[in-house]
């Protein structure tokens, strides 16, 4: 390993040995960059074992990560293609870096644990061109003990002020081969998808977070932290394991607008040595977003709720008035009085409003209920019975329409009690209606920086008003809900409505691809707990019983639903005594097991409370996970077990579920089997000492 001297400077001598070894790798190798030309910088985890190395060859910048002095990244290029400005990439020097480090630990408020700890060293390195423009750009990087983090600084200066980037050529070149789980990026369906495993050489452009496996078992996932007034980035190979972040596009001739000065957002790159590792190395997308802005979010609350839904996916119901409308004030009443006895905290109600289905959402109204459903009943009802109304505002990907009515909408809401609302946009990727103050119409993506700045605004508006929201069709998770605690979940994945229609539905190996790869970047709104397993005209969903529930646990959200008919919940009572008891707010998390793709364990703390809640999902293979119980508290717990029946799994009896009741200790390992697309579900309640 190479010393870094007090300077923080690679010593000469070492520069020395580094640029002779490389040029004869290169050698070797002609597709190789060529060698460091400048000073190397090189900041270093808390830890020591991961360092990240930034340096220039041929006057171009370039980074790289190592773990324990082995590549993990080689050299990558840094630049930007900016419009009427030229490339920003050649003929770089490197500035005297800045250091800092950092150690706190801090509390949510709420989350999948109650504390995170943000521990890294920091360094800020001016990257400036040769010759006239002498246009600079900071490189501010955070390294962490299991990832690293980086972004742009665009400093105020006269000679890069209006910026308009047409790309940014951040490179992540893999080194070692390596597998990948990922979706296509720049598709019409958005992020909803089923995730390719592939070589990561045969990947194509593909939505973050993207997660590798190397065949040394090495775990990388990438992706971006604090996506704000900028585009997302998609990842696109450029050739073998070589991959480069290219922005999602806007209806102007560049991808993003900004004036300096200001920054980008985080460029991630998580490393673990194993799948559940990578779910832990994930606080670092939460600690490199900006503290909480809204201050006391005491009106978040995370609950489990019910709604008009399910039946609108099965083609029971219809959105739009007419004979089939979901949304009637009787309808609303009877699940009402289903979350009242049954202790869910909120009725969510789509399909209520005037408009549904027109033409991109240009008719829709925010505030107009159809004739046959009364806003001011349904509501004064549930308030009589402990329960809320979750408001829906699906915009059809008119965020224009959505934007010149937000106030109004936001406010009609908070006059009905409303504190969450699920919002909509559904439209191909690309077809997202925004309008410019001239009245014109523009294109925008559901990734780009116009929407980044939509969900944005719309939080904050929506904090205004005390209302917690849940956006379907969304712009990716980027630990935002850290600075706005009222971004309680949204979807951005395949969720269960493709089990009512989906062509195919999800299959079980979804799920525990999901925790490696989209979780890894937030809550998702899976809106699980769909007992009857059936989807649109009776079509069977490739889930056991037991597994719907033990994906309360292992999927996280804040807001969790029970997304099936009431009538068929009162089929399946012991599956019905598990959702209504399972926690959603959570002290501590602990991923006991899994693999990408194949099966996971997750345990987690009920917040404030001392009992465990396990889930154990599984793909098509049936397996047997000895749940070693050491993580307990000292003292006896009772055991609540759902698991699949010995006949069960999707080429058995789905419904097949054992119920009972062991009592355990810490010193006990567990013995449970999965059918396959099954699972387990537990709970584990101390004994005599408990406070709950
Ligand atoms: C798609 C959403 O994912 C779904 O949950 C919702 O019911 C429909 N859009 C209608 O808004």
């Amino acid at each position: 390993m190479f010393a870094v001297n007090s300077t923080g400077r690679l010593p000469y001598r070492y520069v020395t040995v580094l640029a002779v070894a490389l040029a004869m790798l290169m050698l070797a190798r002609p597709a190789m960059l060529r060698a460091a030309d400048g000073p190397s910088y090189r900041e270093c985890s808390p830890n020591g074992r991961l360092c990240f190395v930034l340096s220039t060859r041929e006057q171009v910048p370039v980074y790289s990560v190592t773990r324990d002095g082995k590549p993990v990244i080689d050299p990558s290029s840094l630049g930007f293609m900016l419009r009427g400005a030229g490339k920003w990439q050649h003929g770089m020097t490197l500035g005297e870096p800045v250091r800092s480090n950092h150690s706190e630990r801090w509390e949510q408020p709420w989350g999948e644990s109650r504390f995170v700890v943000d521990r890294h060293n920091e360094m800020r390195v001016p990257i400036t061109e040769q010759g006239k423009t002498r246009r600079t750009i900071d490189l501010v990087v955070r390294v962490f003990d299991n990832g690293v983090g980086f972004r742009f600084v665009f400093p105020r200066q006269s000679q890069l002020s209006d910026v308009r980037i047409d790309e940014e050529l951040t490179e992540f070149n893999l080194a070692g081969k390596a597998d990948a789980w990922w979706i296509p990026g720049g598709e019409a369906n958005r992020y909803e998808y089923l995730y390719n495993h592939t070589p990561a050489d045969q990947v194509g452009t593909a939505h973050t977070p993207i997660t590798f496996r190397r065949d040394d078992g090495l775990h990388i996932a990438i992706h971006e932290a604090a996506l704000s007034d900028y585009s997302a980035f998609w990842l696109q190979r450029i050739d073998g394991q070589r991959f480069r972040t290219r922005l999602a596009p806007s209806s102007q001739p560049w991808k993003v607008r900004r004036t300096a000065p200001f920054n980008t957002p985080w460029r991630t790159i998580l490393i673990a040595d194993n799948a559940p590792g990578l779910y832990v190395a994930a606080d670092i997308i939460l600690n490199l977003n900006e503290p909480n802005r809204l201050g006391d979010v005491s009106w978040v609350k995370p609950h489990k709720y019910v709604g008009i839904w399910w039946a609108m996916h099965l083609d029971k119901w219809s959105w739009n008035a007419g004979p089939k409308h979901g949304a009637t004030t009787e309808h609303a009443m009877r699940y009402i009085d289903f979350a009242a006895a049954h202790g869910f905290k909120s009725v969510l109600v789509e399909g209520w409003n005037e408009g549904w289905w027109s033409e991109s959402g240009r008719n829709f109204k925010f505030a107009t209920a159809y004739p046959d459903f009364d806003m001011d009943r349904v509501s004064a009802y549930a308030r009589s019975k402990g329960v809320e109304i979750m408001g829906h505002h699906e915009t059809a990907g008119n965020a224009g329409l959505y934007e010149r009515n937000l106030e109004q909408a936001l406010a009609y809401y908070e006059r009905h009690g409303i504190h969450a609302v699920k919002t909509g946009y559904v439209a191909d990727a690309g077809g997202v209606l925004r309008e410019d103050p001239d009245g014109t119409e523009q294109w925008e993506w559901h990734d780009g920086q116009y929407m980044a700045r939509h969900h944005e605004d719309v939080a904050i508006a929506a904090a205004r008003h005390h209302i917690a929201i849940n956006a379907h069709e969304p712009i990716k998770d980027t630990g935002m809900r850290r600075t706005y605690p009222n971004l309680v979940s949204r979807e951005g994945a395949r969720g269960t409505e493709y089990n009512a229609w989906g062509d195919p539905p999800n299959p079980p190996s979804h799920e525990p691809t999901l925790l490696f790869t989209r979780m890894l970047s937030g809550p998702f709104d899976l809106t699980p707990g769909i007992v009857s397993l059936e989807g649109r005209d009776g079509r069977p969903i490739p889930n056991t019983l037991a597994r719907q529930l033990a994906d309360y646990v292992a999927i996280y959200s804040p807001v969790q639903m029970a997304a099936d008919l009431p009538e068929n919940y009162a089929r399946h009572p012991d599956a019905l005594a598990f959702i209504e008891r399972v926690p959603v707010d959570w002290e501590q998390t602990k991923v006991l097991q899994g693999a990408i793709g194949e099966y996971a364990v997750v345990a987690r703390q009920r917040r404030g409370g001392r009992d465990w809640w396990i889930g154990g999902i599984t793909d098509d293979a049936a397996r047997t996970v000895s749940l070693d119980l050491s993580f307990l508290g000292p003292g006896r717990y009772r055991a609540e077990i759902w698991r699949d029946g010995p006949d069960g799994g999707i080429d058995g009896d789905r419904f097949a579920m054992i119920r009972e009741t062991r009592t355990v200790s810490s010193a006990d390992v567990l013995d449970l089997t999965m059918k396959s697309g099954g699972g387990f579900a537990l709970s584990l309640t101390p004994l005599g000492r408990s406070k709950k």
